[in-house]
């Protein structure tokens, strides 16, 4: 049994994707309900008004979780709930809602991580210049204070945001997320103060809270040269500092990479003294969110980092077209060990999108049961090797909204049949229930 019986295994989920009731109790739009709305840009043109209509079925969502045995869960708390327009007034039945969460979690000995930020922006916020406006980050330390004050070490782990790199480069570069902006410069102001809102969201937790473990959820990935030249070594070295370390040297050593700052050139963000330093706060816990690895050539055609992907001819992927490569969990936890020295690493988010089919109330998915179970041997490895790994949550709990790929990829290891709601285990989720059982996981 290569983990101890404290180890934590569950699922997590996001607000917006599963929770719909979008105009219910107080909640006021987001720049998702903005986008979803109005661009036009999701595949099936859906949004995340009704998504699992988590917000009426939580009592059995957690009734369900408990059934598959485990012992952690990992859900993320509106914003535009709490406190309705960003600032101000703090909205007692948004709190309310996560507060019977966290209670019935509790109750049935599943360990609550709360992520404070998972893309929904207030749009009082947005409209006012949103994450390219220094205020944002802190009318985000409010926020973050309002939930401390209200859940406190009731909540396991906090996690101030999810995947500010995504955020910034899906949302201000590649143009596919909220708010769909492509520029480079704004993405790159935008990630600056995602970081600086960490930080100072950081501090209003410590002053808030005692036991709980603080931290943030990163999105990693290593980077591999398709080809052995130099160029693709080097776009291959500089890929990965765009995605990685650009993030976690703020984060953990107070700098930003020098090379990849160079790289920028002109885009690089205004940075005001005494940034970094609020930037680098000390964290309890990582956690990472490990999907998939990069697979890349030198591109003179491609702006910084020169890197195209090239797909991988002896390699399977999932249906989101992302290569299943279990090592590079391994490959990362080890290296932001070595690198960085959190004292404590969580996988926050692991998993595949496929084409799952209900069949008479089941649903086969070999696939994603192979992928959960290697890229459970993976953490078991860097936990051989000494990292300090505590957690594996997978992605996700259900079926849900997958943003700009609306409701058709299915990540869940619960398939969710939309039109009546029901929720039905997949093969991988009894896996896995099976799994951990037989690790002695305890509450
Ligand atoms: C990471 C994000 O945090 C989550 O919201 C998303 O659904 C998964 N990746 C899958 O793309």
């Amino acid at each position: 049994m290569p983990f101890p019986a404290h180890f934590h295994f569950g699922a997590s989920t996001s607000a917006y994707q599963i929770e719909g009731a979008v105009n219910e109790d107080g909640r006021k739009p987001s720049i998702w309900d903005e986008f979803a709305h109005k661009s036009g840009r999701i595949k099936d043109n859906s949004t995340g008004d009704v998504a699992c209509d988590h917000y009426h079925r939580w009592r059995e969502d957690v009734d369900l979780i408990r059934s598959l045995g485990h012992n952690a869960y990992r859900f993320s708390i509106a914003w535009p709930r709490v406190i309705p327009n960003g600032r101000g007034a703090v909205n007692a039945k948004g709190l309310d809602f996560y507060d019977q969460l966290v209670d019935r979690l509790l109750e049935n000995g599943i360990a609550p991580y709360a992520t404070l930020y998972h893309w929904d922006l207030p749009m009082g916020l947005h409209t006012q210049g949103g994450w390219l406006n220094r205020e944002t980050c802190h009318a985000f330390a409010d926020y973050a204070a309002v939930v401390a004050q209200r859940l406190g070490d009731r909540v396991y782990g906090y996690a101030t945001f999810n995947e500010p790199r995504c955020s910034a480069t899906v949302g201000y570069l590649e143009g596919r997320h909220a708010p769909g902006e492509m520029d480079q410069a704004k993405a790159l102001q935008v990630a600056h103060h995602l970081m600086l809102a960490h930080g100072l969201g950081m501090q209003a937790l410590r002053v808030n809270t005692s036991k709980a473990r603080l931290g943030v959820v990163l999105d990693v990935k290593p980077y591999h040269a398709a080809d052995n030249s130099a160029a693709s070594r080097q776009a291959a070295y500089n890929a990965y500092g765009v995605f990685n370390r650009w993030f976690m040297d703020p984060m953990f050593l107070g700098h930003y990479p020098q090379d990849i700052w160079e790289g920028y050139g002109a885009a690089v963000p205004t940075v005001q003294a005494g940034d970094l330093a609020t930037i680098c706060q000390p964290i309890d816990s990582l956690g990472i969110n490990y999907y998939s690895r990069g697979h890349v050539a030198h591109s003179a055609a491609k702006a910084f980092p020169h890197a195209a992907e090239v797909r991988c001819a002896t390699s399977s992927f999932s249906d989101m077209g992302w290569e299943i490569w279990p090592d590079g969990l391994r490959e990362m936890l080890v290296r932001i060990h070595q690198d960085y020295r959190v004292p404590d690493i969580y996988i926050a988010e692991n998993g595949a999108a496929m084409d799952d089919v209900l069949e008479d109330g089941q649903v086969h998915d070999p696939v994603r049961r192979n992928y959960l179970e290697s890229h459970i041997a993976a953490v078991a490895q860097a936990r051989d090797s000494g990292v300090p790994v505590s957690a594996y949550l997978a992605w996700s709990l259900l079926d849900n909204y997958e943003w700009g790929h609306g409701y058709t990829r299915r990540f869940g290891i619960c398939y969710v049949d939309y039109p009546t709601q029901q929720r039905i285990p997949k093969d991988s989720a009894l896996w896995l229930r099976d799994f951990i059982a037989s690790q002695g996981a305890q509450p």
